[in-house]
């Protein structure tokens, strides 16, 4: 993976995509190495956000992190449509979207995968993930206590069929590629022992305070592409995925003395350990400054070796998202979501 100087990148104060850096699937797809996150955290209006999408695109990002849950796909897809409809081809462009908690159902899947397609206005996805592998609805702007009545813990072969109906979705050529999020060691090894078409995504929690390297070992070591969300550490994000505990990797003062030597937000700092570390961050922002120089930031000149360690030495183990709306019992705590000590938590 190429990085280039920021000089040689931005012009008008746009950066020529054919530049930006890129992951190769190992379908031999280019992932462009940094996309636009489009979750408004319950906060930021549909409206704003597909705004962001066709401005974003408009300096050069390519990638485009979507979700049916985000409640936005409809808005965006027209800022998808007035894209391609300018002088970017659709070919050029990366579009995840996810199939929620709540369609897991084999009948389910394909049609939410046809809604957000027909919300989107595309006649394919590049790829489709399984947002989360608990089938559990909640509300969208529901609180930390909410709880579904019909909340199941991970059966694995209730899964397999979730995952029988992405296959097809391939097969049909709805999707290109299919993936994962959320998703723990124990339950990637029995997906990738009976899967037919493997993911070629994983999307998970992924910033210097939280750098999960055993998942992200195993995942790259097995040909996924680990994407990485709430990479500058999600500080807009819902109060209910706050706690106390929470710390902010923006805040760290090794990212801020790095930052200040270069010059620029701690937020950058962040993106560009991201794509230097080899996974691909996925920040949201409406600020057309901020997404730009994110985007800049992953092409100017890389870290140093020293600093890499650095970052690396800072890890917290801090998981901002913790999924405590999708557990499935009372008394529960919720890092039995994810598997902490190795085996898939029992039911
Ligand atoms: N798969 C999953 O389960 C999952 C879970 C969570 C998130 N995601 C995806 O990951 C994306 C990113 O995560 P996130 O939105 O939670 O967190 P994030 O990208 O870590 O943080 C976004 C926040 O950072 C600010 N920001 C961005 N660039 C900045 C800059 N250059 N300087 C200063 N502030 C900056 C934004 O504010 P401004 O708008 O003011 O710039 C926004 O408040 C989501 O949008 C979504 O697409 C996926």
């Amino acid at each position: 993976m190429e990085v280039h100087r920021t000089s040689d990148v931005v012009n008008n104060g746009s950066v020529d995509p054919a530049l930006v850096p890129y992951r190769v699937a190992y379908s031999g797809a280019r992932i462009p190495a940094i996309g636009l996150g489009t979750f408004g955290s319950d906060h930021v209006s549909a409206r704003e956000i597909a705004a962001a999408v066709e401005g974003a695109a408009a300096v050069g990002y390519r990638h485009f992190d979507c979700a049916s849950v985000y409640g936005n796909e409809s808005e965006i897809g027209y800022a998808l449509q007035r894209v391609t409809h300018g002088h970017i081809q659709r070919e050029q462009l990366w579009i995840t979207s996810k199939l929620w908690n709540d369609k897991h159902a084999e009948d389910d899947v394909i049609s939410s995968c046809r809604q957000s397609l027909a919300d989107l206005k595309l006649n394919y996805l590049d790829l489709y993930l399984v947002h989360w592998p608990f089938p559990n609805f909640h509300p969208p702007g529901c609180d930390v206590t909410s709880r579904s009545k019909e909340a199941r813990p991970y059966v694995h072969a209730d899964f397999m069929k979730t995952w029988r109906k992405m296959e097809e979705l391939v097969a049909l050529g709805l999707v290109r590629h299919i993936g994962t999020s959320n998703m723990t060691i124990p339950k990637l090894k029995l997906l990738l022992r009976d899967a037919r078409i493997k993911p070629a995504v994983n999307e998970m929690e992924l910033h210097p305070h939280f750098q999960q390297p055993e998942l992200f070992e195993f995942v790259r070591s097995n040909g996924i592409v680990p994407v990485g969300y709430c990479p500058i550490g999600s500080p807009g994000r819902p109060e209910r995925d706050r706690t106390p505990e929470d710390t902010e990797p923006t805040q760290d003062p090794v990212i801020a003395r790095i930052a200040n030597r270069l010059g620029v937000h701690p937020a950058i700092v962040c993106l560009k350990w991201a794509v230097q570390r080899g996974q691909v961050p996925i920040p949201f922002s409406t600020k057309r400054d901020h997404y730009l120089s994110n985007l800049e930031g992953i092409m100017s000149g890389p870290l140093t070796q020293e600093e890499m360690r650095e970052i690396s030495a800072i890890d917290r183990n801090c998981r901002l998202i913790k999924g405590q709306v999708f557990m499935w019992k009372e008394e529960q705590s919720w890092e039995d979501l994810w598997d902490l000590n190795g085996d898939i938590t029992p039911p």
